[in-house]
């Protein structure tokens, strides 16, 4: 079985993007690899959360992902900072990391642009730390979105050049994966780009939500005047509404609504209410699941506990022989 590792940084609530851009692909891939799924705590630091928050965000995600059916059975779930040998191999890590080419990484420069009173050393290495996160399980495959796949090129580079330096062919290079031509574009509501937290609440659909929230804003969804001329092209944001309803609608909802469009027949308020029921169908039981799983402290512990736990035996088997292969060798 390949090695698959994957983390979502605890920055809160997962939303359908998340969902169909990554965790429907760790619950893909877990019958037939051996999968790590983590939560990202040590990232989220770079923006200094709350002892509050940051706790409270962890909690969500571990929760989340639960709910949308990873089972920690067959994969290993955990929480990053219960890997103490993550933050051993990221320092090494770092010692061949270059600040040339940490400077030229597309998300440092647009943190630099968005937070310039924020430019913390910690974002700078942010790709160091997502290379250690990853070969200290010598992973293969790493499911993500198009935006890391600069993160993971460093990460072969990085991994690279450890072999290189140390004459050896410890680390296997991995390469970011999802399968093919199922890769989606998940929209926001605001009628450009893809739903992020960062471009409000109002514009995300949020697996916690319930039917009356979800109804609200799919309402305010960004449309146009409507179509004038018969089969003409749709424009961003109804092409992004028609993009929402492909995630969680039927083939018969998909055409009919086409048609309409087609025939300029379409009516917005129809076409927005018929995908917000489509997505409560879809996010209900996911929503119910995190409820339950919300209150059930002792579950989460356990899951906690037997994830950072067989996390550590595949992480310190690493670093053992990382130190050995370092010259970092006992006198005792
Ligand atoms: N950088 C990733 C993101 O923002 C999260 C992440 C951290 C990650 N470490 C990782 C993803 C290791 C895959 C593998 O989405």
């Amino acid at each position: 079985m390949d090695i698959v590792v994957s983390g979502i940084r605890s920055t809160g609530n997962l939303h359908l993007g998340n969902y169909f851009g990554a965790v429907k692909n760790f619950i893909k891939m877990q019958q037939e690899n051996n999968c790590y799924f983590f939560i990202a705590d040590l990232h989220s630091l770079t923006t200094h959360p709350t002892p509050q928050d940051l706790h409270q965000s962890v909690k969500q995600v571990l929760v989340e992902y639960l709910a949308c059916g990873i089972d920690p059975e067959n994969s290993t779930v955990y929480i990053q900072s219960d890997v103490p040998e993550i933050s051993q191999l990221y320092l090494f890590l770092n010692m061949n990391a270059y600040l040339g080419e940490l400077e030229r990484v597309t998300s440092f420069k647009d943190k630099v642009r968005t937070q310039p009173n924020n430019v913390n050393a910690g974002l700078l290495t942010y790709p160091v730390l997502m290379a250690a996160d990853i070969i200290i399980h010598k992973a293969l495959k790493v499911p993500v979105g198009k935006d890391q796949e600069q993160h993971l090129e460093m990460t072969r580079n990085f991994a690279q050049r450890f072999n290189h330096l140390y004459q050896t062919e410890y680390f296997p290079l991995p390469t970011s994966f999802n399968f093919g031509e199922n890769l989606v574009k998940v929209p926001g509501l605001d009628g450009a780009g893809k739903m992020s937290k960062s471009n409000g609440e109002q514009t995300a659909i949020f697996l916690r939500d319930d039917a009356d929230s979800i109804r609200k804003k799919m309402k305010k969804a960004v449309t146009d005047a409507g179509p004038t001329d018969i089969n003409q092209v749709k424009p961003e944001p109804v092409q992004n509404l028609f993009d929402l309803l492909k995630l969680v609608g039927t083939e018969d909802m998909i055409q009919h609504f086409e048609n309409a469009y087609n025939n300029c027949s379409i009516r917005y308020g129809d076409f927005k209410m018929a995908i917000a029921d489509q997505m409560i169908q879809f996010v209900e039981p996911i929503r119910q699941r995190i409820l339950d799983i919300d209150n059930d402290h002792d579950y989460l512990a356990k899951v906690a506990k037997m994830g950072a736990e067989k996390a550590r035996e595949s992480a310190s088997k690493t670093i053992k022989e990382v130190n050995e292969i370092i010259g970092i060798r006992k006198f005792y």
